[in-house]
Protein backbone atom coordinates (compact mmCIF):
# COMPACT_ATOMS: atom_id res chain seq x y z
CA UNK A 1 0.00 0.00 0.00
CA UNK A 2 1.56 3.03 -0.83
CA UNK A 3 0.65 6.05 1.58
CA UNK A 4 1.00 9.86 1.56
CA UNK A 5 2.37 11.28 4.62
CA UNK A 6 2.09 15.00 5.80
CA UNK A 7 3.57 16.79 8.73
CA UNK A 8 6.83 15.20 10.25
CA UNK A 9 6.41 16.43 14.14
CA UNK A 10 6.90 14.21 17.06
CA UNK A 11 4.26 12.11 16.37
CA UNK A 12 4.53 12.26 12.36
CA UNK A 13 8.07 11.46 12.18
CA UNK A 14 7.68 8.13 14.33
CA UNK A 15 4.30 7.05 12.42
CA UNK A 16 6.09 7.43 9.55
CA UNK A 17 8.99 5.38 10.04
CA UNK A 18 6.82 2.48 11.79
CA UNK A 19 4.79 2.48 7.79
CA UNK A 20 7.79 2.04 6.52
CA UNK A 21 9.11 -0.20 8.36
CA UNK A 22 6.45 -2.32 8.26
CA UNK A 23 6.64 -2.09 4.56
CA UNK A 24 4.92 0.41 3.41
CA UNK A 25 5.66 3.03 0.26
CA UNK A 26 5.74 5.94 2.10
CA UNK A 27 5.85 9.74 0.32
CA UNK A 28 6.26 12.44 2.75
CA UNK A 29 5.93 16.12 2.66
CA UNK A 30 6.59 18.49 6.03
CA UNK A 31 6.47 22.34 6.28
CA UNK A 32 9.85 22.29 7.23
CA UNK A 33 11.37 20.57 4.11
CA UNK A 34 14.54 19.25 5.70
CA UNK A 35 12.99 16.80 8.24
CA UNK A 36 12.24 14.92 5.33
CA UNK A 37 16.02 13.84 4.68
CA UNK A 38 15.29 11.17 8.06
CA UNK A 39 12.50 9.98 6.40
CA UNK A 40 14.08 9.82 2.97
CA UNK A 41 17.09 7.66 5.08
CA UNK A 42 14.20 5.03 6.09
CA UNK A 43 13.33 4.61 2.36
CA UNK A 44 10.64 7.20 1.89
CA UNK A 45 10.14 9.36 -0.93
CA UNK A 46 9.67 13.76 -0.73
CA UNK A 47 7.23 15.61 -2.26
CA UNK A 48 7.44 19.20 -2.07
CA UNK A 49 3.88 20.30 -1.74
CA UNK A 50 1.00 18.70 0.13
CA UNK A 51 -0.59 18.79 -3.27
CA UNK A 52 2.43 16.82 -4.91
CA UNK A 53 1.52 13.68 -2.09
CA UNK A 54 -1.98 13.52 -2.48
CA UNK A 55 -1.43 13.51 -6.24
CA UNK A 56 1.10 10.27 -5.88
CA UNK A 57 -0.78 8.73 -3.00
CA UNK A 58 -4.41 6.70 -3.19
CA UNK A 59 -4.40 7.26 0.51
CA UNK A 60 -2.54 9.92 2.50
CA UNK A 61 -2.23 10.50 6.30
CA UNK A 62 -2.06 14.38 7.85
CA UNK A 63 -0.54 14.86 11.20
CA UNK A 64 -0.39 18.41 12.11
CA UNK A 65 0.09 20.51 15.14
CA UNK A 66 -3.44 22.58 15.47
CA UNK A 67 -6.39 23.61 13.49
CA UNK A 68 -4.56 26.07 11.88
CA UNK A 69 -2.27 24.00 10.93
CA UNK A 70 -4.66 21.47 9.74
CA UNK A 71 -6.63 24.00 7.62
CA UNK A 72 -3.69 25.96 5.97
CA UNK A 73 -2.41 22.15 4.64
CA UNK A 74 -5.69 21.63 2.94
CA UNK A 75 -7.16 25.14 1.62
CA UNK A 76 -3.66 26.78 0.90
CA UNK A 77 -1.47 27.19 -1.96
CA UNK A 78 -0.92 23.90 -3.32
CA UNK A 79 -2.56 22.18 -0.48
CA UNK A 80 -4.83 19.51 -0.75
CA UNK A 81 -8.31 20.30 -1.98
CA UNK A 82 -6.32 21.50 -5.47
CA UNK A 83 -5.85 17.61 -6.10
CA UNK A 84 -8.02 15.34 -3.72
CA UNK A 85 -10.76 13.29 -6.76
CA UNK A 86 -12.88 10.72 -6.75
CA UNK A 87 -11.00 7.04 -4.96
CA UNK A 88 -8.36 9.04 -2.84
CA UNK A 89 -8.46 9.43 0.85
CA UNK A 90 -7.75 11.67 2.99
CA UNK A 91 -7.18 10.81 7.05
CA UNK A 92 -6.12 13.60 9.53
CA UNK A 93 -5.04 12.37 13.03
CA UNK A 94 -3.70 15.38 14.31
CA UNK A 95 -5.62 16.71 17.24
CA UNK A 96 -8.46 19.15 16.10
CA UNK A 97 -12.22 20.48 17.01
CA UNK A 98 -14.92 18.96 15.69
CA UNK A 99 -15.59 22.23 13.26
CA UNK A 100 -12.29 22.04 11.77
CA UNK A 101 -12.56 18.52 10.90
CA UNK A 102 -16.18 19.09 9.39
CA UNK A 103 -15.16 22.00 7.63
CA UNK A 104 -12.26 19.96 6.17
CA UNK A 105 -14.78 16.42 5.33
CA UNK A 106 -16.61 18.39 3.39
CA UNK A 107 -14.42 20.44 1.60
CA UNK A 108 -13.03 17.04 0.22
CA UNK A 109 -16.05 15.32 -0.07
CA UNK A 110 -16.98 18.02 -2.49
CA UNK A 111 -14.23 17.12 -4.69
CA UNK A 112 -14.95 13.07 -4.72
CA UNK A 113 -12.03 12.22 -2.28
CA UNK A 114 -13.00 10.25 1.13
CA UNK A 115 -12.51 11.66 4.62
CA UNK A 116 -11.42 10.22 7.59
CA UNK A 117 -10.44 12.12 11.13
CA UNK A 118 -8.82 9.66 13.32
CA UNK A 119 -7.00 11.68 15.68
CA UNK A 120 -4.39 9.30 18.38
CA UNK A 121 -4.74 8.92 22.07
CA UNK A 122 -0.55 7.86 23.25
CA UNK A 123 2.34 9.95 23.17
CA UNK A 124 6.26 9.72 21.22
CA UNK A 125 7.12 6.23 22.75
CA UNK A 126 3.49 4.32 21.42
CA UNK A 127 3.91 5.82 18.29
CA UNK A 128 7.39 4.53 18.11
CA UNK A 129 5.89 1.26 19.12
CA UNK A 130 2.79 1.34 17.25
CA UNK A 131 1.05 1.32 20.14
CA UNK A 132 -1.31 4.26 19.90
CA UNK A 133 -5.25 4.60 20.45
CA UNK A 134 -6.92 5.43 17.23
CA UNK A 135 -9.98 7.56 17.55
CA UNK A 136 -11.53 7.34 13.79
CA UNK A 137 -14.66 8.48 12.84
CA UNK A 138 -16.27 9.46 9.17
CA UNK A 139 -15.74 7.67 5.99
CA UNK A 140 -16.97 3.55 7.25
CA UNK A 141 -15.29 2.41 3.40
CA UNK A 142 -11.90 4.39 3.81
CA UNK A 143 -11.76 3.22 7.36
CA UNK A 144 -12.03 -0.24 6.45
CA UNK A 145 -9.34 0.79 3.58
CA UNK A 146 -7.04 1.75 5.72
CA UNK A 147 -7.28 -0.95 8.95
CA UNK A 148 -3.68 -2.19 7.82
CA UNK A 149 -1.92 0.96 8.15
CA UNK A 150 -4.07 1.57 11.63
CA UNK A 151 -2.96 -1.77 12.59
CA UNK A 152 0.87 -0.90 12.41
CA UNK A 153 0.53 2.69 14.05
CA UNK A 154 -1.97 1.48 16.98
CA UNK A 155 -3.01 -1.43 19.23
CA UNK A 156 -6.83 -0.40 19.08
CA UNK A 157 -8.68 1.03 16.50
CA UNK A 158 -12.44 2.74 17.23
CA UNK A 159 -14.95 3.32 14.68
CA UNK A 160 -16.89 6.47 16.43
CA UNK A 161 -19.45 6.97 13.31
CA UNK A 162 -20.06 10.74 12.03
CA UNK A 163 -17.52 13.00 11.38
CA UNK A 164 -16.41 14.97 14.73
CA UNK A 165 -17.05 12.49 17.33
CA UNK A 166 -13.23 11.56 17.15
CA UNK A 167 -12.04 14.96 17.29
CA UNK A 168 -14.56 14.86 20.56
CA UNK A 169 -13.18 11.95 22.14
CA UNK A 170 -9.53 13.24 21.38
CA UNK A 171 -10.62 16.44 23.46
CA UNK A 172 -12.65 14.68 26.27
CA UNK A 173 -9.98 12.35 26.58
CA UNK A 174 -6.51 15.05 26.75
CA UNK A 175 -8.76 17.77 28.90
CA UNK A 176 -9.00 14.45 31.49
CA UNK A 177 -5.12 13.98 31.02
CA UNK A 178 -4.47 17.78 31.20
CA UNK A 179 -6.42 17.89 34.87
CA UNK A 180 -4.83 15.27 36.13
CA UNK A 181 -1.23 16.42 35.18
CA UNK A 182 -2.00 19.72 37.53
CA UNK A 183 -3.81 17.92 40.06
CA UNK A 184 -0.37 15.51 40.23
CA UNK A 185 1.92 18.51 40.06
CA UNK A 186 0.26 20.75 42.81
CA UNK A 187 0.34 17.25 45.38
CA UNK A 188 4.01 16.89 44.13
CA UNK A 189 4.43 20.18 45.41
CA UNK A 190 2.51 20.03 48.26
CA UNK A 191 4.44 17.17 49.42
CA UNK A 192 7.55 19.06 49.28
CA UNK A 193 6.39 21.79 50.85
CA UNK A 194 5.38 19.66 53.78
CA UNK A 195 8.47 18.47 54.22
CA UNK A 196 7.09 15.43 52.40
CA UNK A 197 10.00 13.28 50.08
CA UNK A 198 8.45 13.53 46.58
CA UNK A 199 10.11 10.25 45.51
CA UNK A 200 8.00 8.75 48.64
CA UNK A 201 4.78 10.15 47.04
CA UNK A 202 5.39 8.58 43.75
CA UNK A 203 6.11 5.29 45.85
CA UNK A 204 3.18 5.39 47.61
CA UNK A 205 0.96 6.35 44.42
CA UNK A 206 2.06 3.64 42.46
CA UNK A 207 0.90 0.78 44.71
CA UNK A 208 -2.68 2.38 45.46
CA UNK A 209 -6.02 2.81 42.81
CA UNK A 210 -4.73 5.67 41.15
CA UNK A 211 -1.35 4.45 40.35
CA UNK A 212 -1.36 5.13 36.11
CA UNK A 213 1.32 4.75 33.45
CA UNK A 214 1.25 8.79 33.49
CA UNK A 215 2.26 9.12 36.85
CA UNK A 216 4.67 6.60 36.94
CA UNK A 217 6.42 7.83 33.74
CA UNK A 218 6.50 11.48 33.97
CA UNK A 219 6.64 11.73 38.12
CA UNK A 220 10.52 10.54 38.15
CA UNK A 221 11.70 13.39 35.26
CA UNK A 222 9.66 16.21 37.29
CA UNK A 223 11.31 15.52 39.90
CA UNK A 224 14.42 15.98 37.86
CA UNK A 225 12.91 18.73 36.10
CA UNK A 226 13.86 17.30 32.74
CA UNK A 227 11.18 18.28 30.62
CA UNK A 228 12.63 17.02 26.74
CA UNK A 229 9.23 17.07 24.70
CA UNK A 230 7.31 14.27 24.30
CA UNK A 231 4.20 15.49 24.11
CA UNK A 232 4.35 19.53 23.91
CA UNK A 233 2.91 21.93 26.08
CA UNK A 234 1.93 24.13 23.98
CA UNK A 235 -0.31 21.10 22.06
CA UNK A 236 -1.57 20.30 25.72
CA UNK A 237 -2.74 23.71 26.06
CA UNK A 238 -4.62 23.68 23.03
CA UNK A 239 -6.22 20.87 23.51
CA UNK A 240 -7.64 22.31 26.91
CA UNK A 241 -9.16 25.31 24.81
CA UNK A 242 -10.52 23.29 22.55
CA UNK A 243 -12.34 21.23 25.23
CA UNK A 244 -13.28 23.52 27.50
CA UNK A 245 -14.57 25.19 24.19
CA UNK A 246 -16.74 22.15 23.53
CA UNK A 247 -17.97 22.14 27.39
CA UNK A 248 -19.10 25.75 26.06
CA UNK A 249 -21.01 24.45 23.29
CA UNK A 250 -23.05 21.60 25.54
CA UNK A 251 -22.93 23.97 28.32
CA UNK A 252 -20.91 21.22 30.98
CA UNK A 253 -19.47 23.06 33.58
CA UNK A 254 -15.73 22.52 33.76
CA UNK A 255 -14.14 24.42 36.68
CA UNK A 256 -11.11 21.99 37.17
CA UNK A 257 -10.43 21.40 33.46
CA UNK A 258 -10.76 25.49 33.02
CA UNK A 259 -7.95 25.73 36.36
CA UNK A 260 -5.96 23.29 34.82
CA UNK A 261 -6.07 25.61 31.28
CA UNK A 262 -4.85 28.78 33.34
CA UNK A 263 -1.97 26.72 34.77
CA UNK A 264 -0.84 25.37 30.80
CA UNK A 265 -1.18 29.17 29.84
CA UNK A 266 0.73 29.90 33.06
CA UNK A 267 3.48 27.87 31.78
CA UNK A 268 3.61 29.26 28.15
CA UNK A 269 3.83 32.40 29.17
CA UNK A 270 6.98 31.45 31.26
CA UNK A 271 8.65 30.33 27.96
CA UNK A 272 7.68 26.21 28.50
CA UNK A 273 5.77 25.78 25.87
CA UNK A 274 7.84 23.90 23.57
CA UNK A 275 9.00 21.67 26.27
CA UNK A 276 7.09 18.30 27.90
CA UNK A 277 3.33 18.68 29.26
CA UNK A 278 4.61 18.02 32.33
CA UNK A 279 6.76 20.85 32.95
CA UNK A 280 3.35 22.51 34.02
CA UNK A 281 5.20 21.28 37.31
CA UNK A 282 7.19 24.07 37.05
CA UNK A 283 4.47 26.84 36.53
CA UNK A 284 2.45 25.44 39.53
CA UNK A 285 5.89 26.04 41.47
CA UNK A 286 6.19 29.08 40.62
CA UNK A 287 2.63 29.98 41.45
CA UNK A 288 3.52 28.19 45.47
CA UNK A 289 6.60 30.66 45.34
CA UNK A 290 8.98 27.47 45.72
CA UNK A 291 10.63 27.46 42.28
CA UNK A 292 11.62 29.45 39.57
CA UNK A 293 10.46 27.88 36.08
CA UNK A 294 13.28 25.66 34.64
CA UNK A 295 14.52 25.14 31.17
N1 LIG B 1 3.18 14.45 20.88
C1 LIG B 1 2.20 13.75 21.43
O1 LIG B 1 2.38 13.10 22.47
C2 LIG B 1 0.83 13.71 20.82
C3 LIG B 1 -0.03 12.67 21.20
C4 LIG B 1 -1.31 12.60 20.63
C5 LIG B 1 -1.70 13.55 19.74
N2 LIG B 1 -0.84 14.57 19.41
C6 LIG B 1 -1.32 15.56 18.43
O2 LIG B 1 -0.69 15.24 17.20
C7 LIG B 1 -0.44 16.44 16.46
C8 LIG B 1 1.06 16.53 16.17
O3 LIG B 1 1.75 16.54 17.40
P1 LIG B 1 3.35 16.53 17.48
O4 LIG B 1 3.67 16.26 18.91
O5 LIG B 1 3.92 15.68 16.42
O6 LIG B 1 3.65 18.07 17.18
P2 LIG B 1 4.98 18.77 16.63
O7 LIG B 1 6.17 17.96 16.96
O8 LIG B 1 4.91 20.17 17.13
O9 LIG B 1 4.77 18.74 15.03
C9 LIG B 1 3.82 19.56 14.43
C10 LIG B 1 3.82 19.35 12.94
O10 LIG B 1 2.88 20.27 12.33
C11 LIG B 1 3.57 21.03 11.32
N3 LIG B 1 2.99 22.38 11.21
C12 LIG B 1 2.78 23.28 12.18
N4 LIG B 1 2.19 24.38 11.69
C13 LIG B 1 2.03 24.17 10.34
C14 LIG B 1 1.48 24.93 9.28
N5 LIG B 1 0.95 26.16 9.49
N6 LIG B 1 1.50 24.41 8.05
C15 LIG B 1 2.00 23.17 7.84
N7 LIG B 1 2.54 22.38 8.79
C16 LIG B 1 2.55 22.89 10.05
C17 LIG B 1 5.01 21.07 11.78
O11 LIG B 1 5.85 21.42 10.69
P3 LIG B 1 7.33 22.06 10.94
O12 LIG B 1 8.23 20.88 11.15
O13 LIG B 1 7.61 22.80 9.73
O14 LIG B 1 7.21 22.93 12.17
C18 LIG B 1 5.18 19.62 12.26
O15 LIG B 1 5.32 18.75 11.17
C19 LIG B 1 -0.98 17.58 17.32
O16 LIG B 1 -2.28 17.86 16.91
C20 LIG B 1 -0.97 17.00 18.72
O17 LIG B 1 -1.93 17.63 19.57
C21 LIG B 1 0.42 14.65 19.91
Amino acid sequence: MEIGFLGLGIMGKAMAVNLLRHGFKVTVWNRTLSKCEELAAEGASIEETPAAVIKKCKYTIAMLSDPSAALSVVFDKDGVLEVICDGKGYIDMSTVDPDTSLKISEAIEHKGGYFLEAPVSGSKKPAEDGQLVILAAGKKELYEEIIPAFDVLGKKSFYLGQVGNGAKMKLVVNMIMGSMMNAFSEGLCLADRSGLSCQTLLDVLDLGGIANPMFKMKGPTMLQSSYSPAFPLKHQQKDMRLALALGDENAVSMPVAAAANEAFKKARSLGLGDLDFSAVYEAVKVAEGSASATK
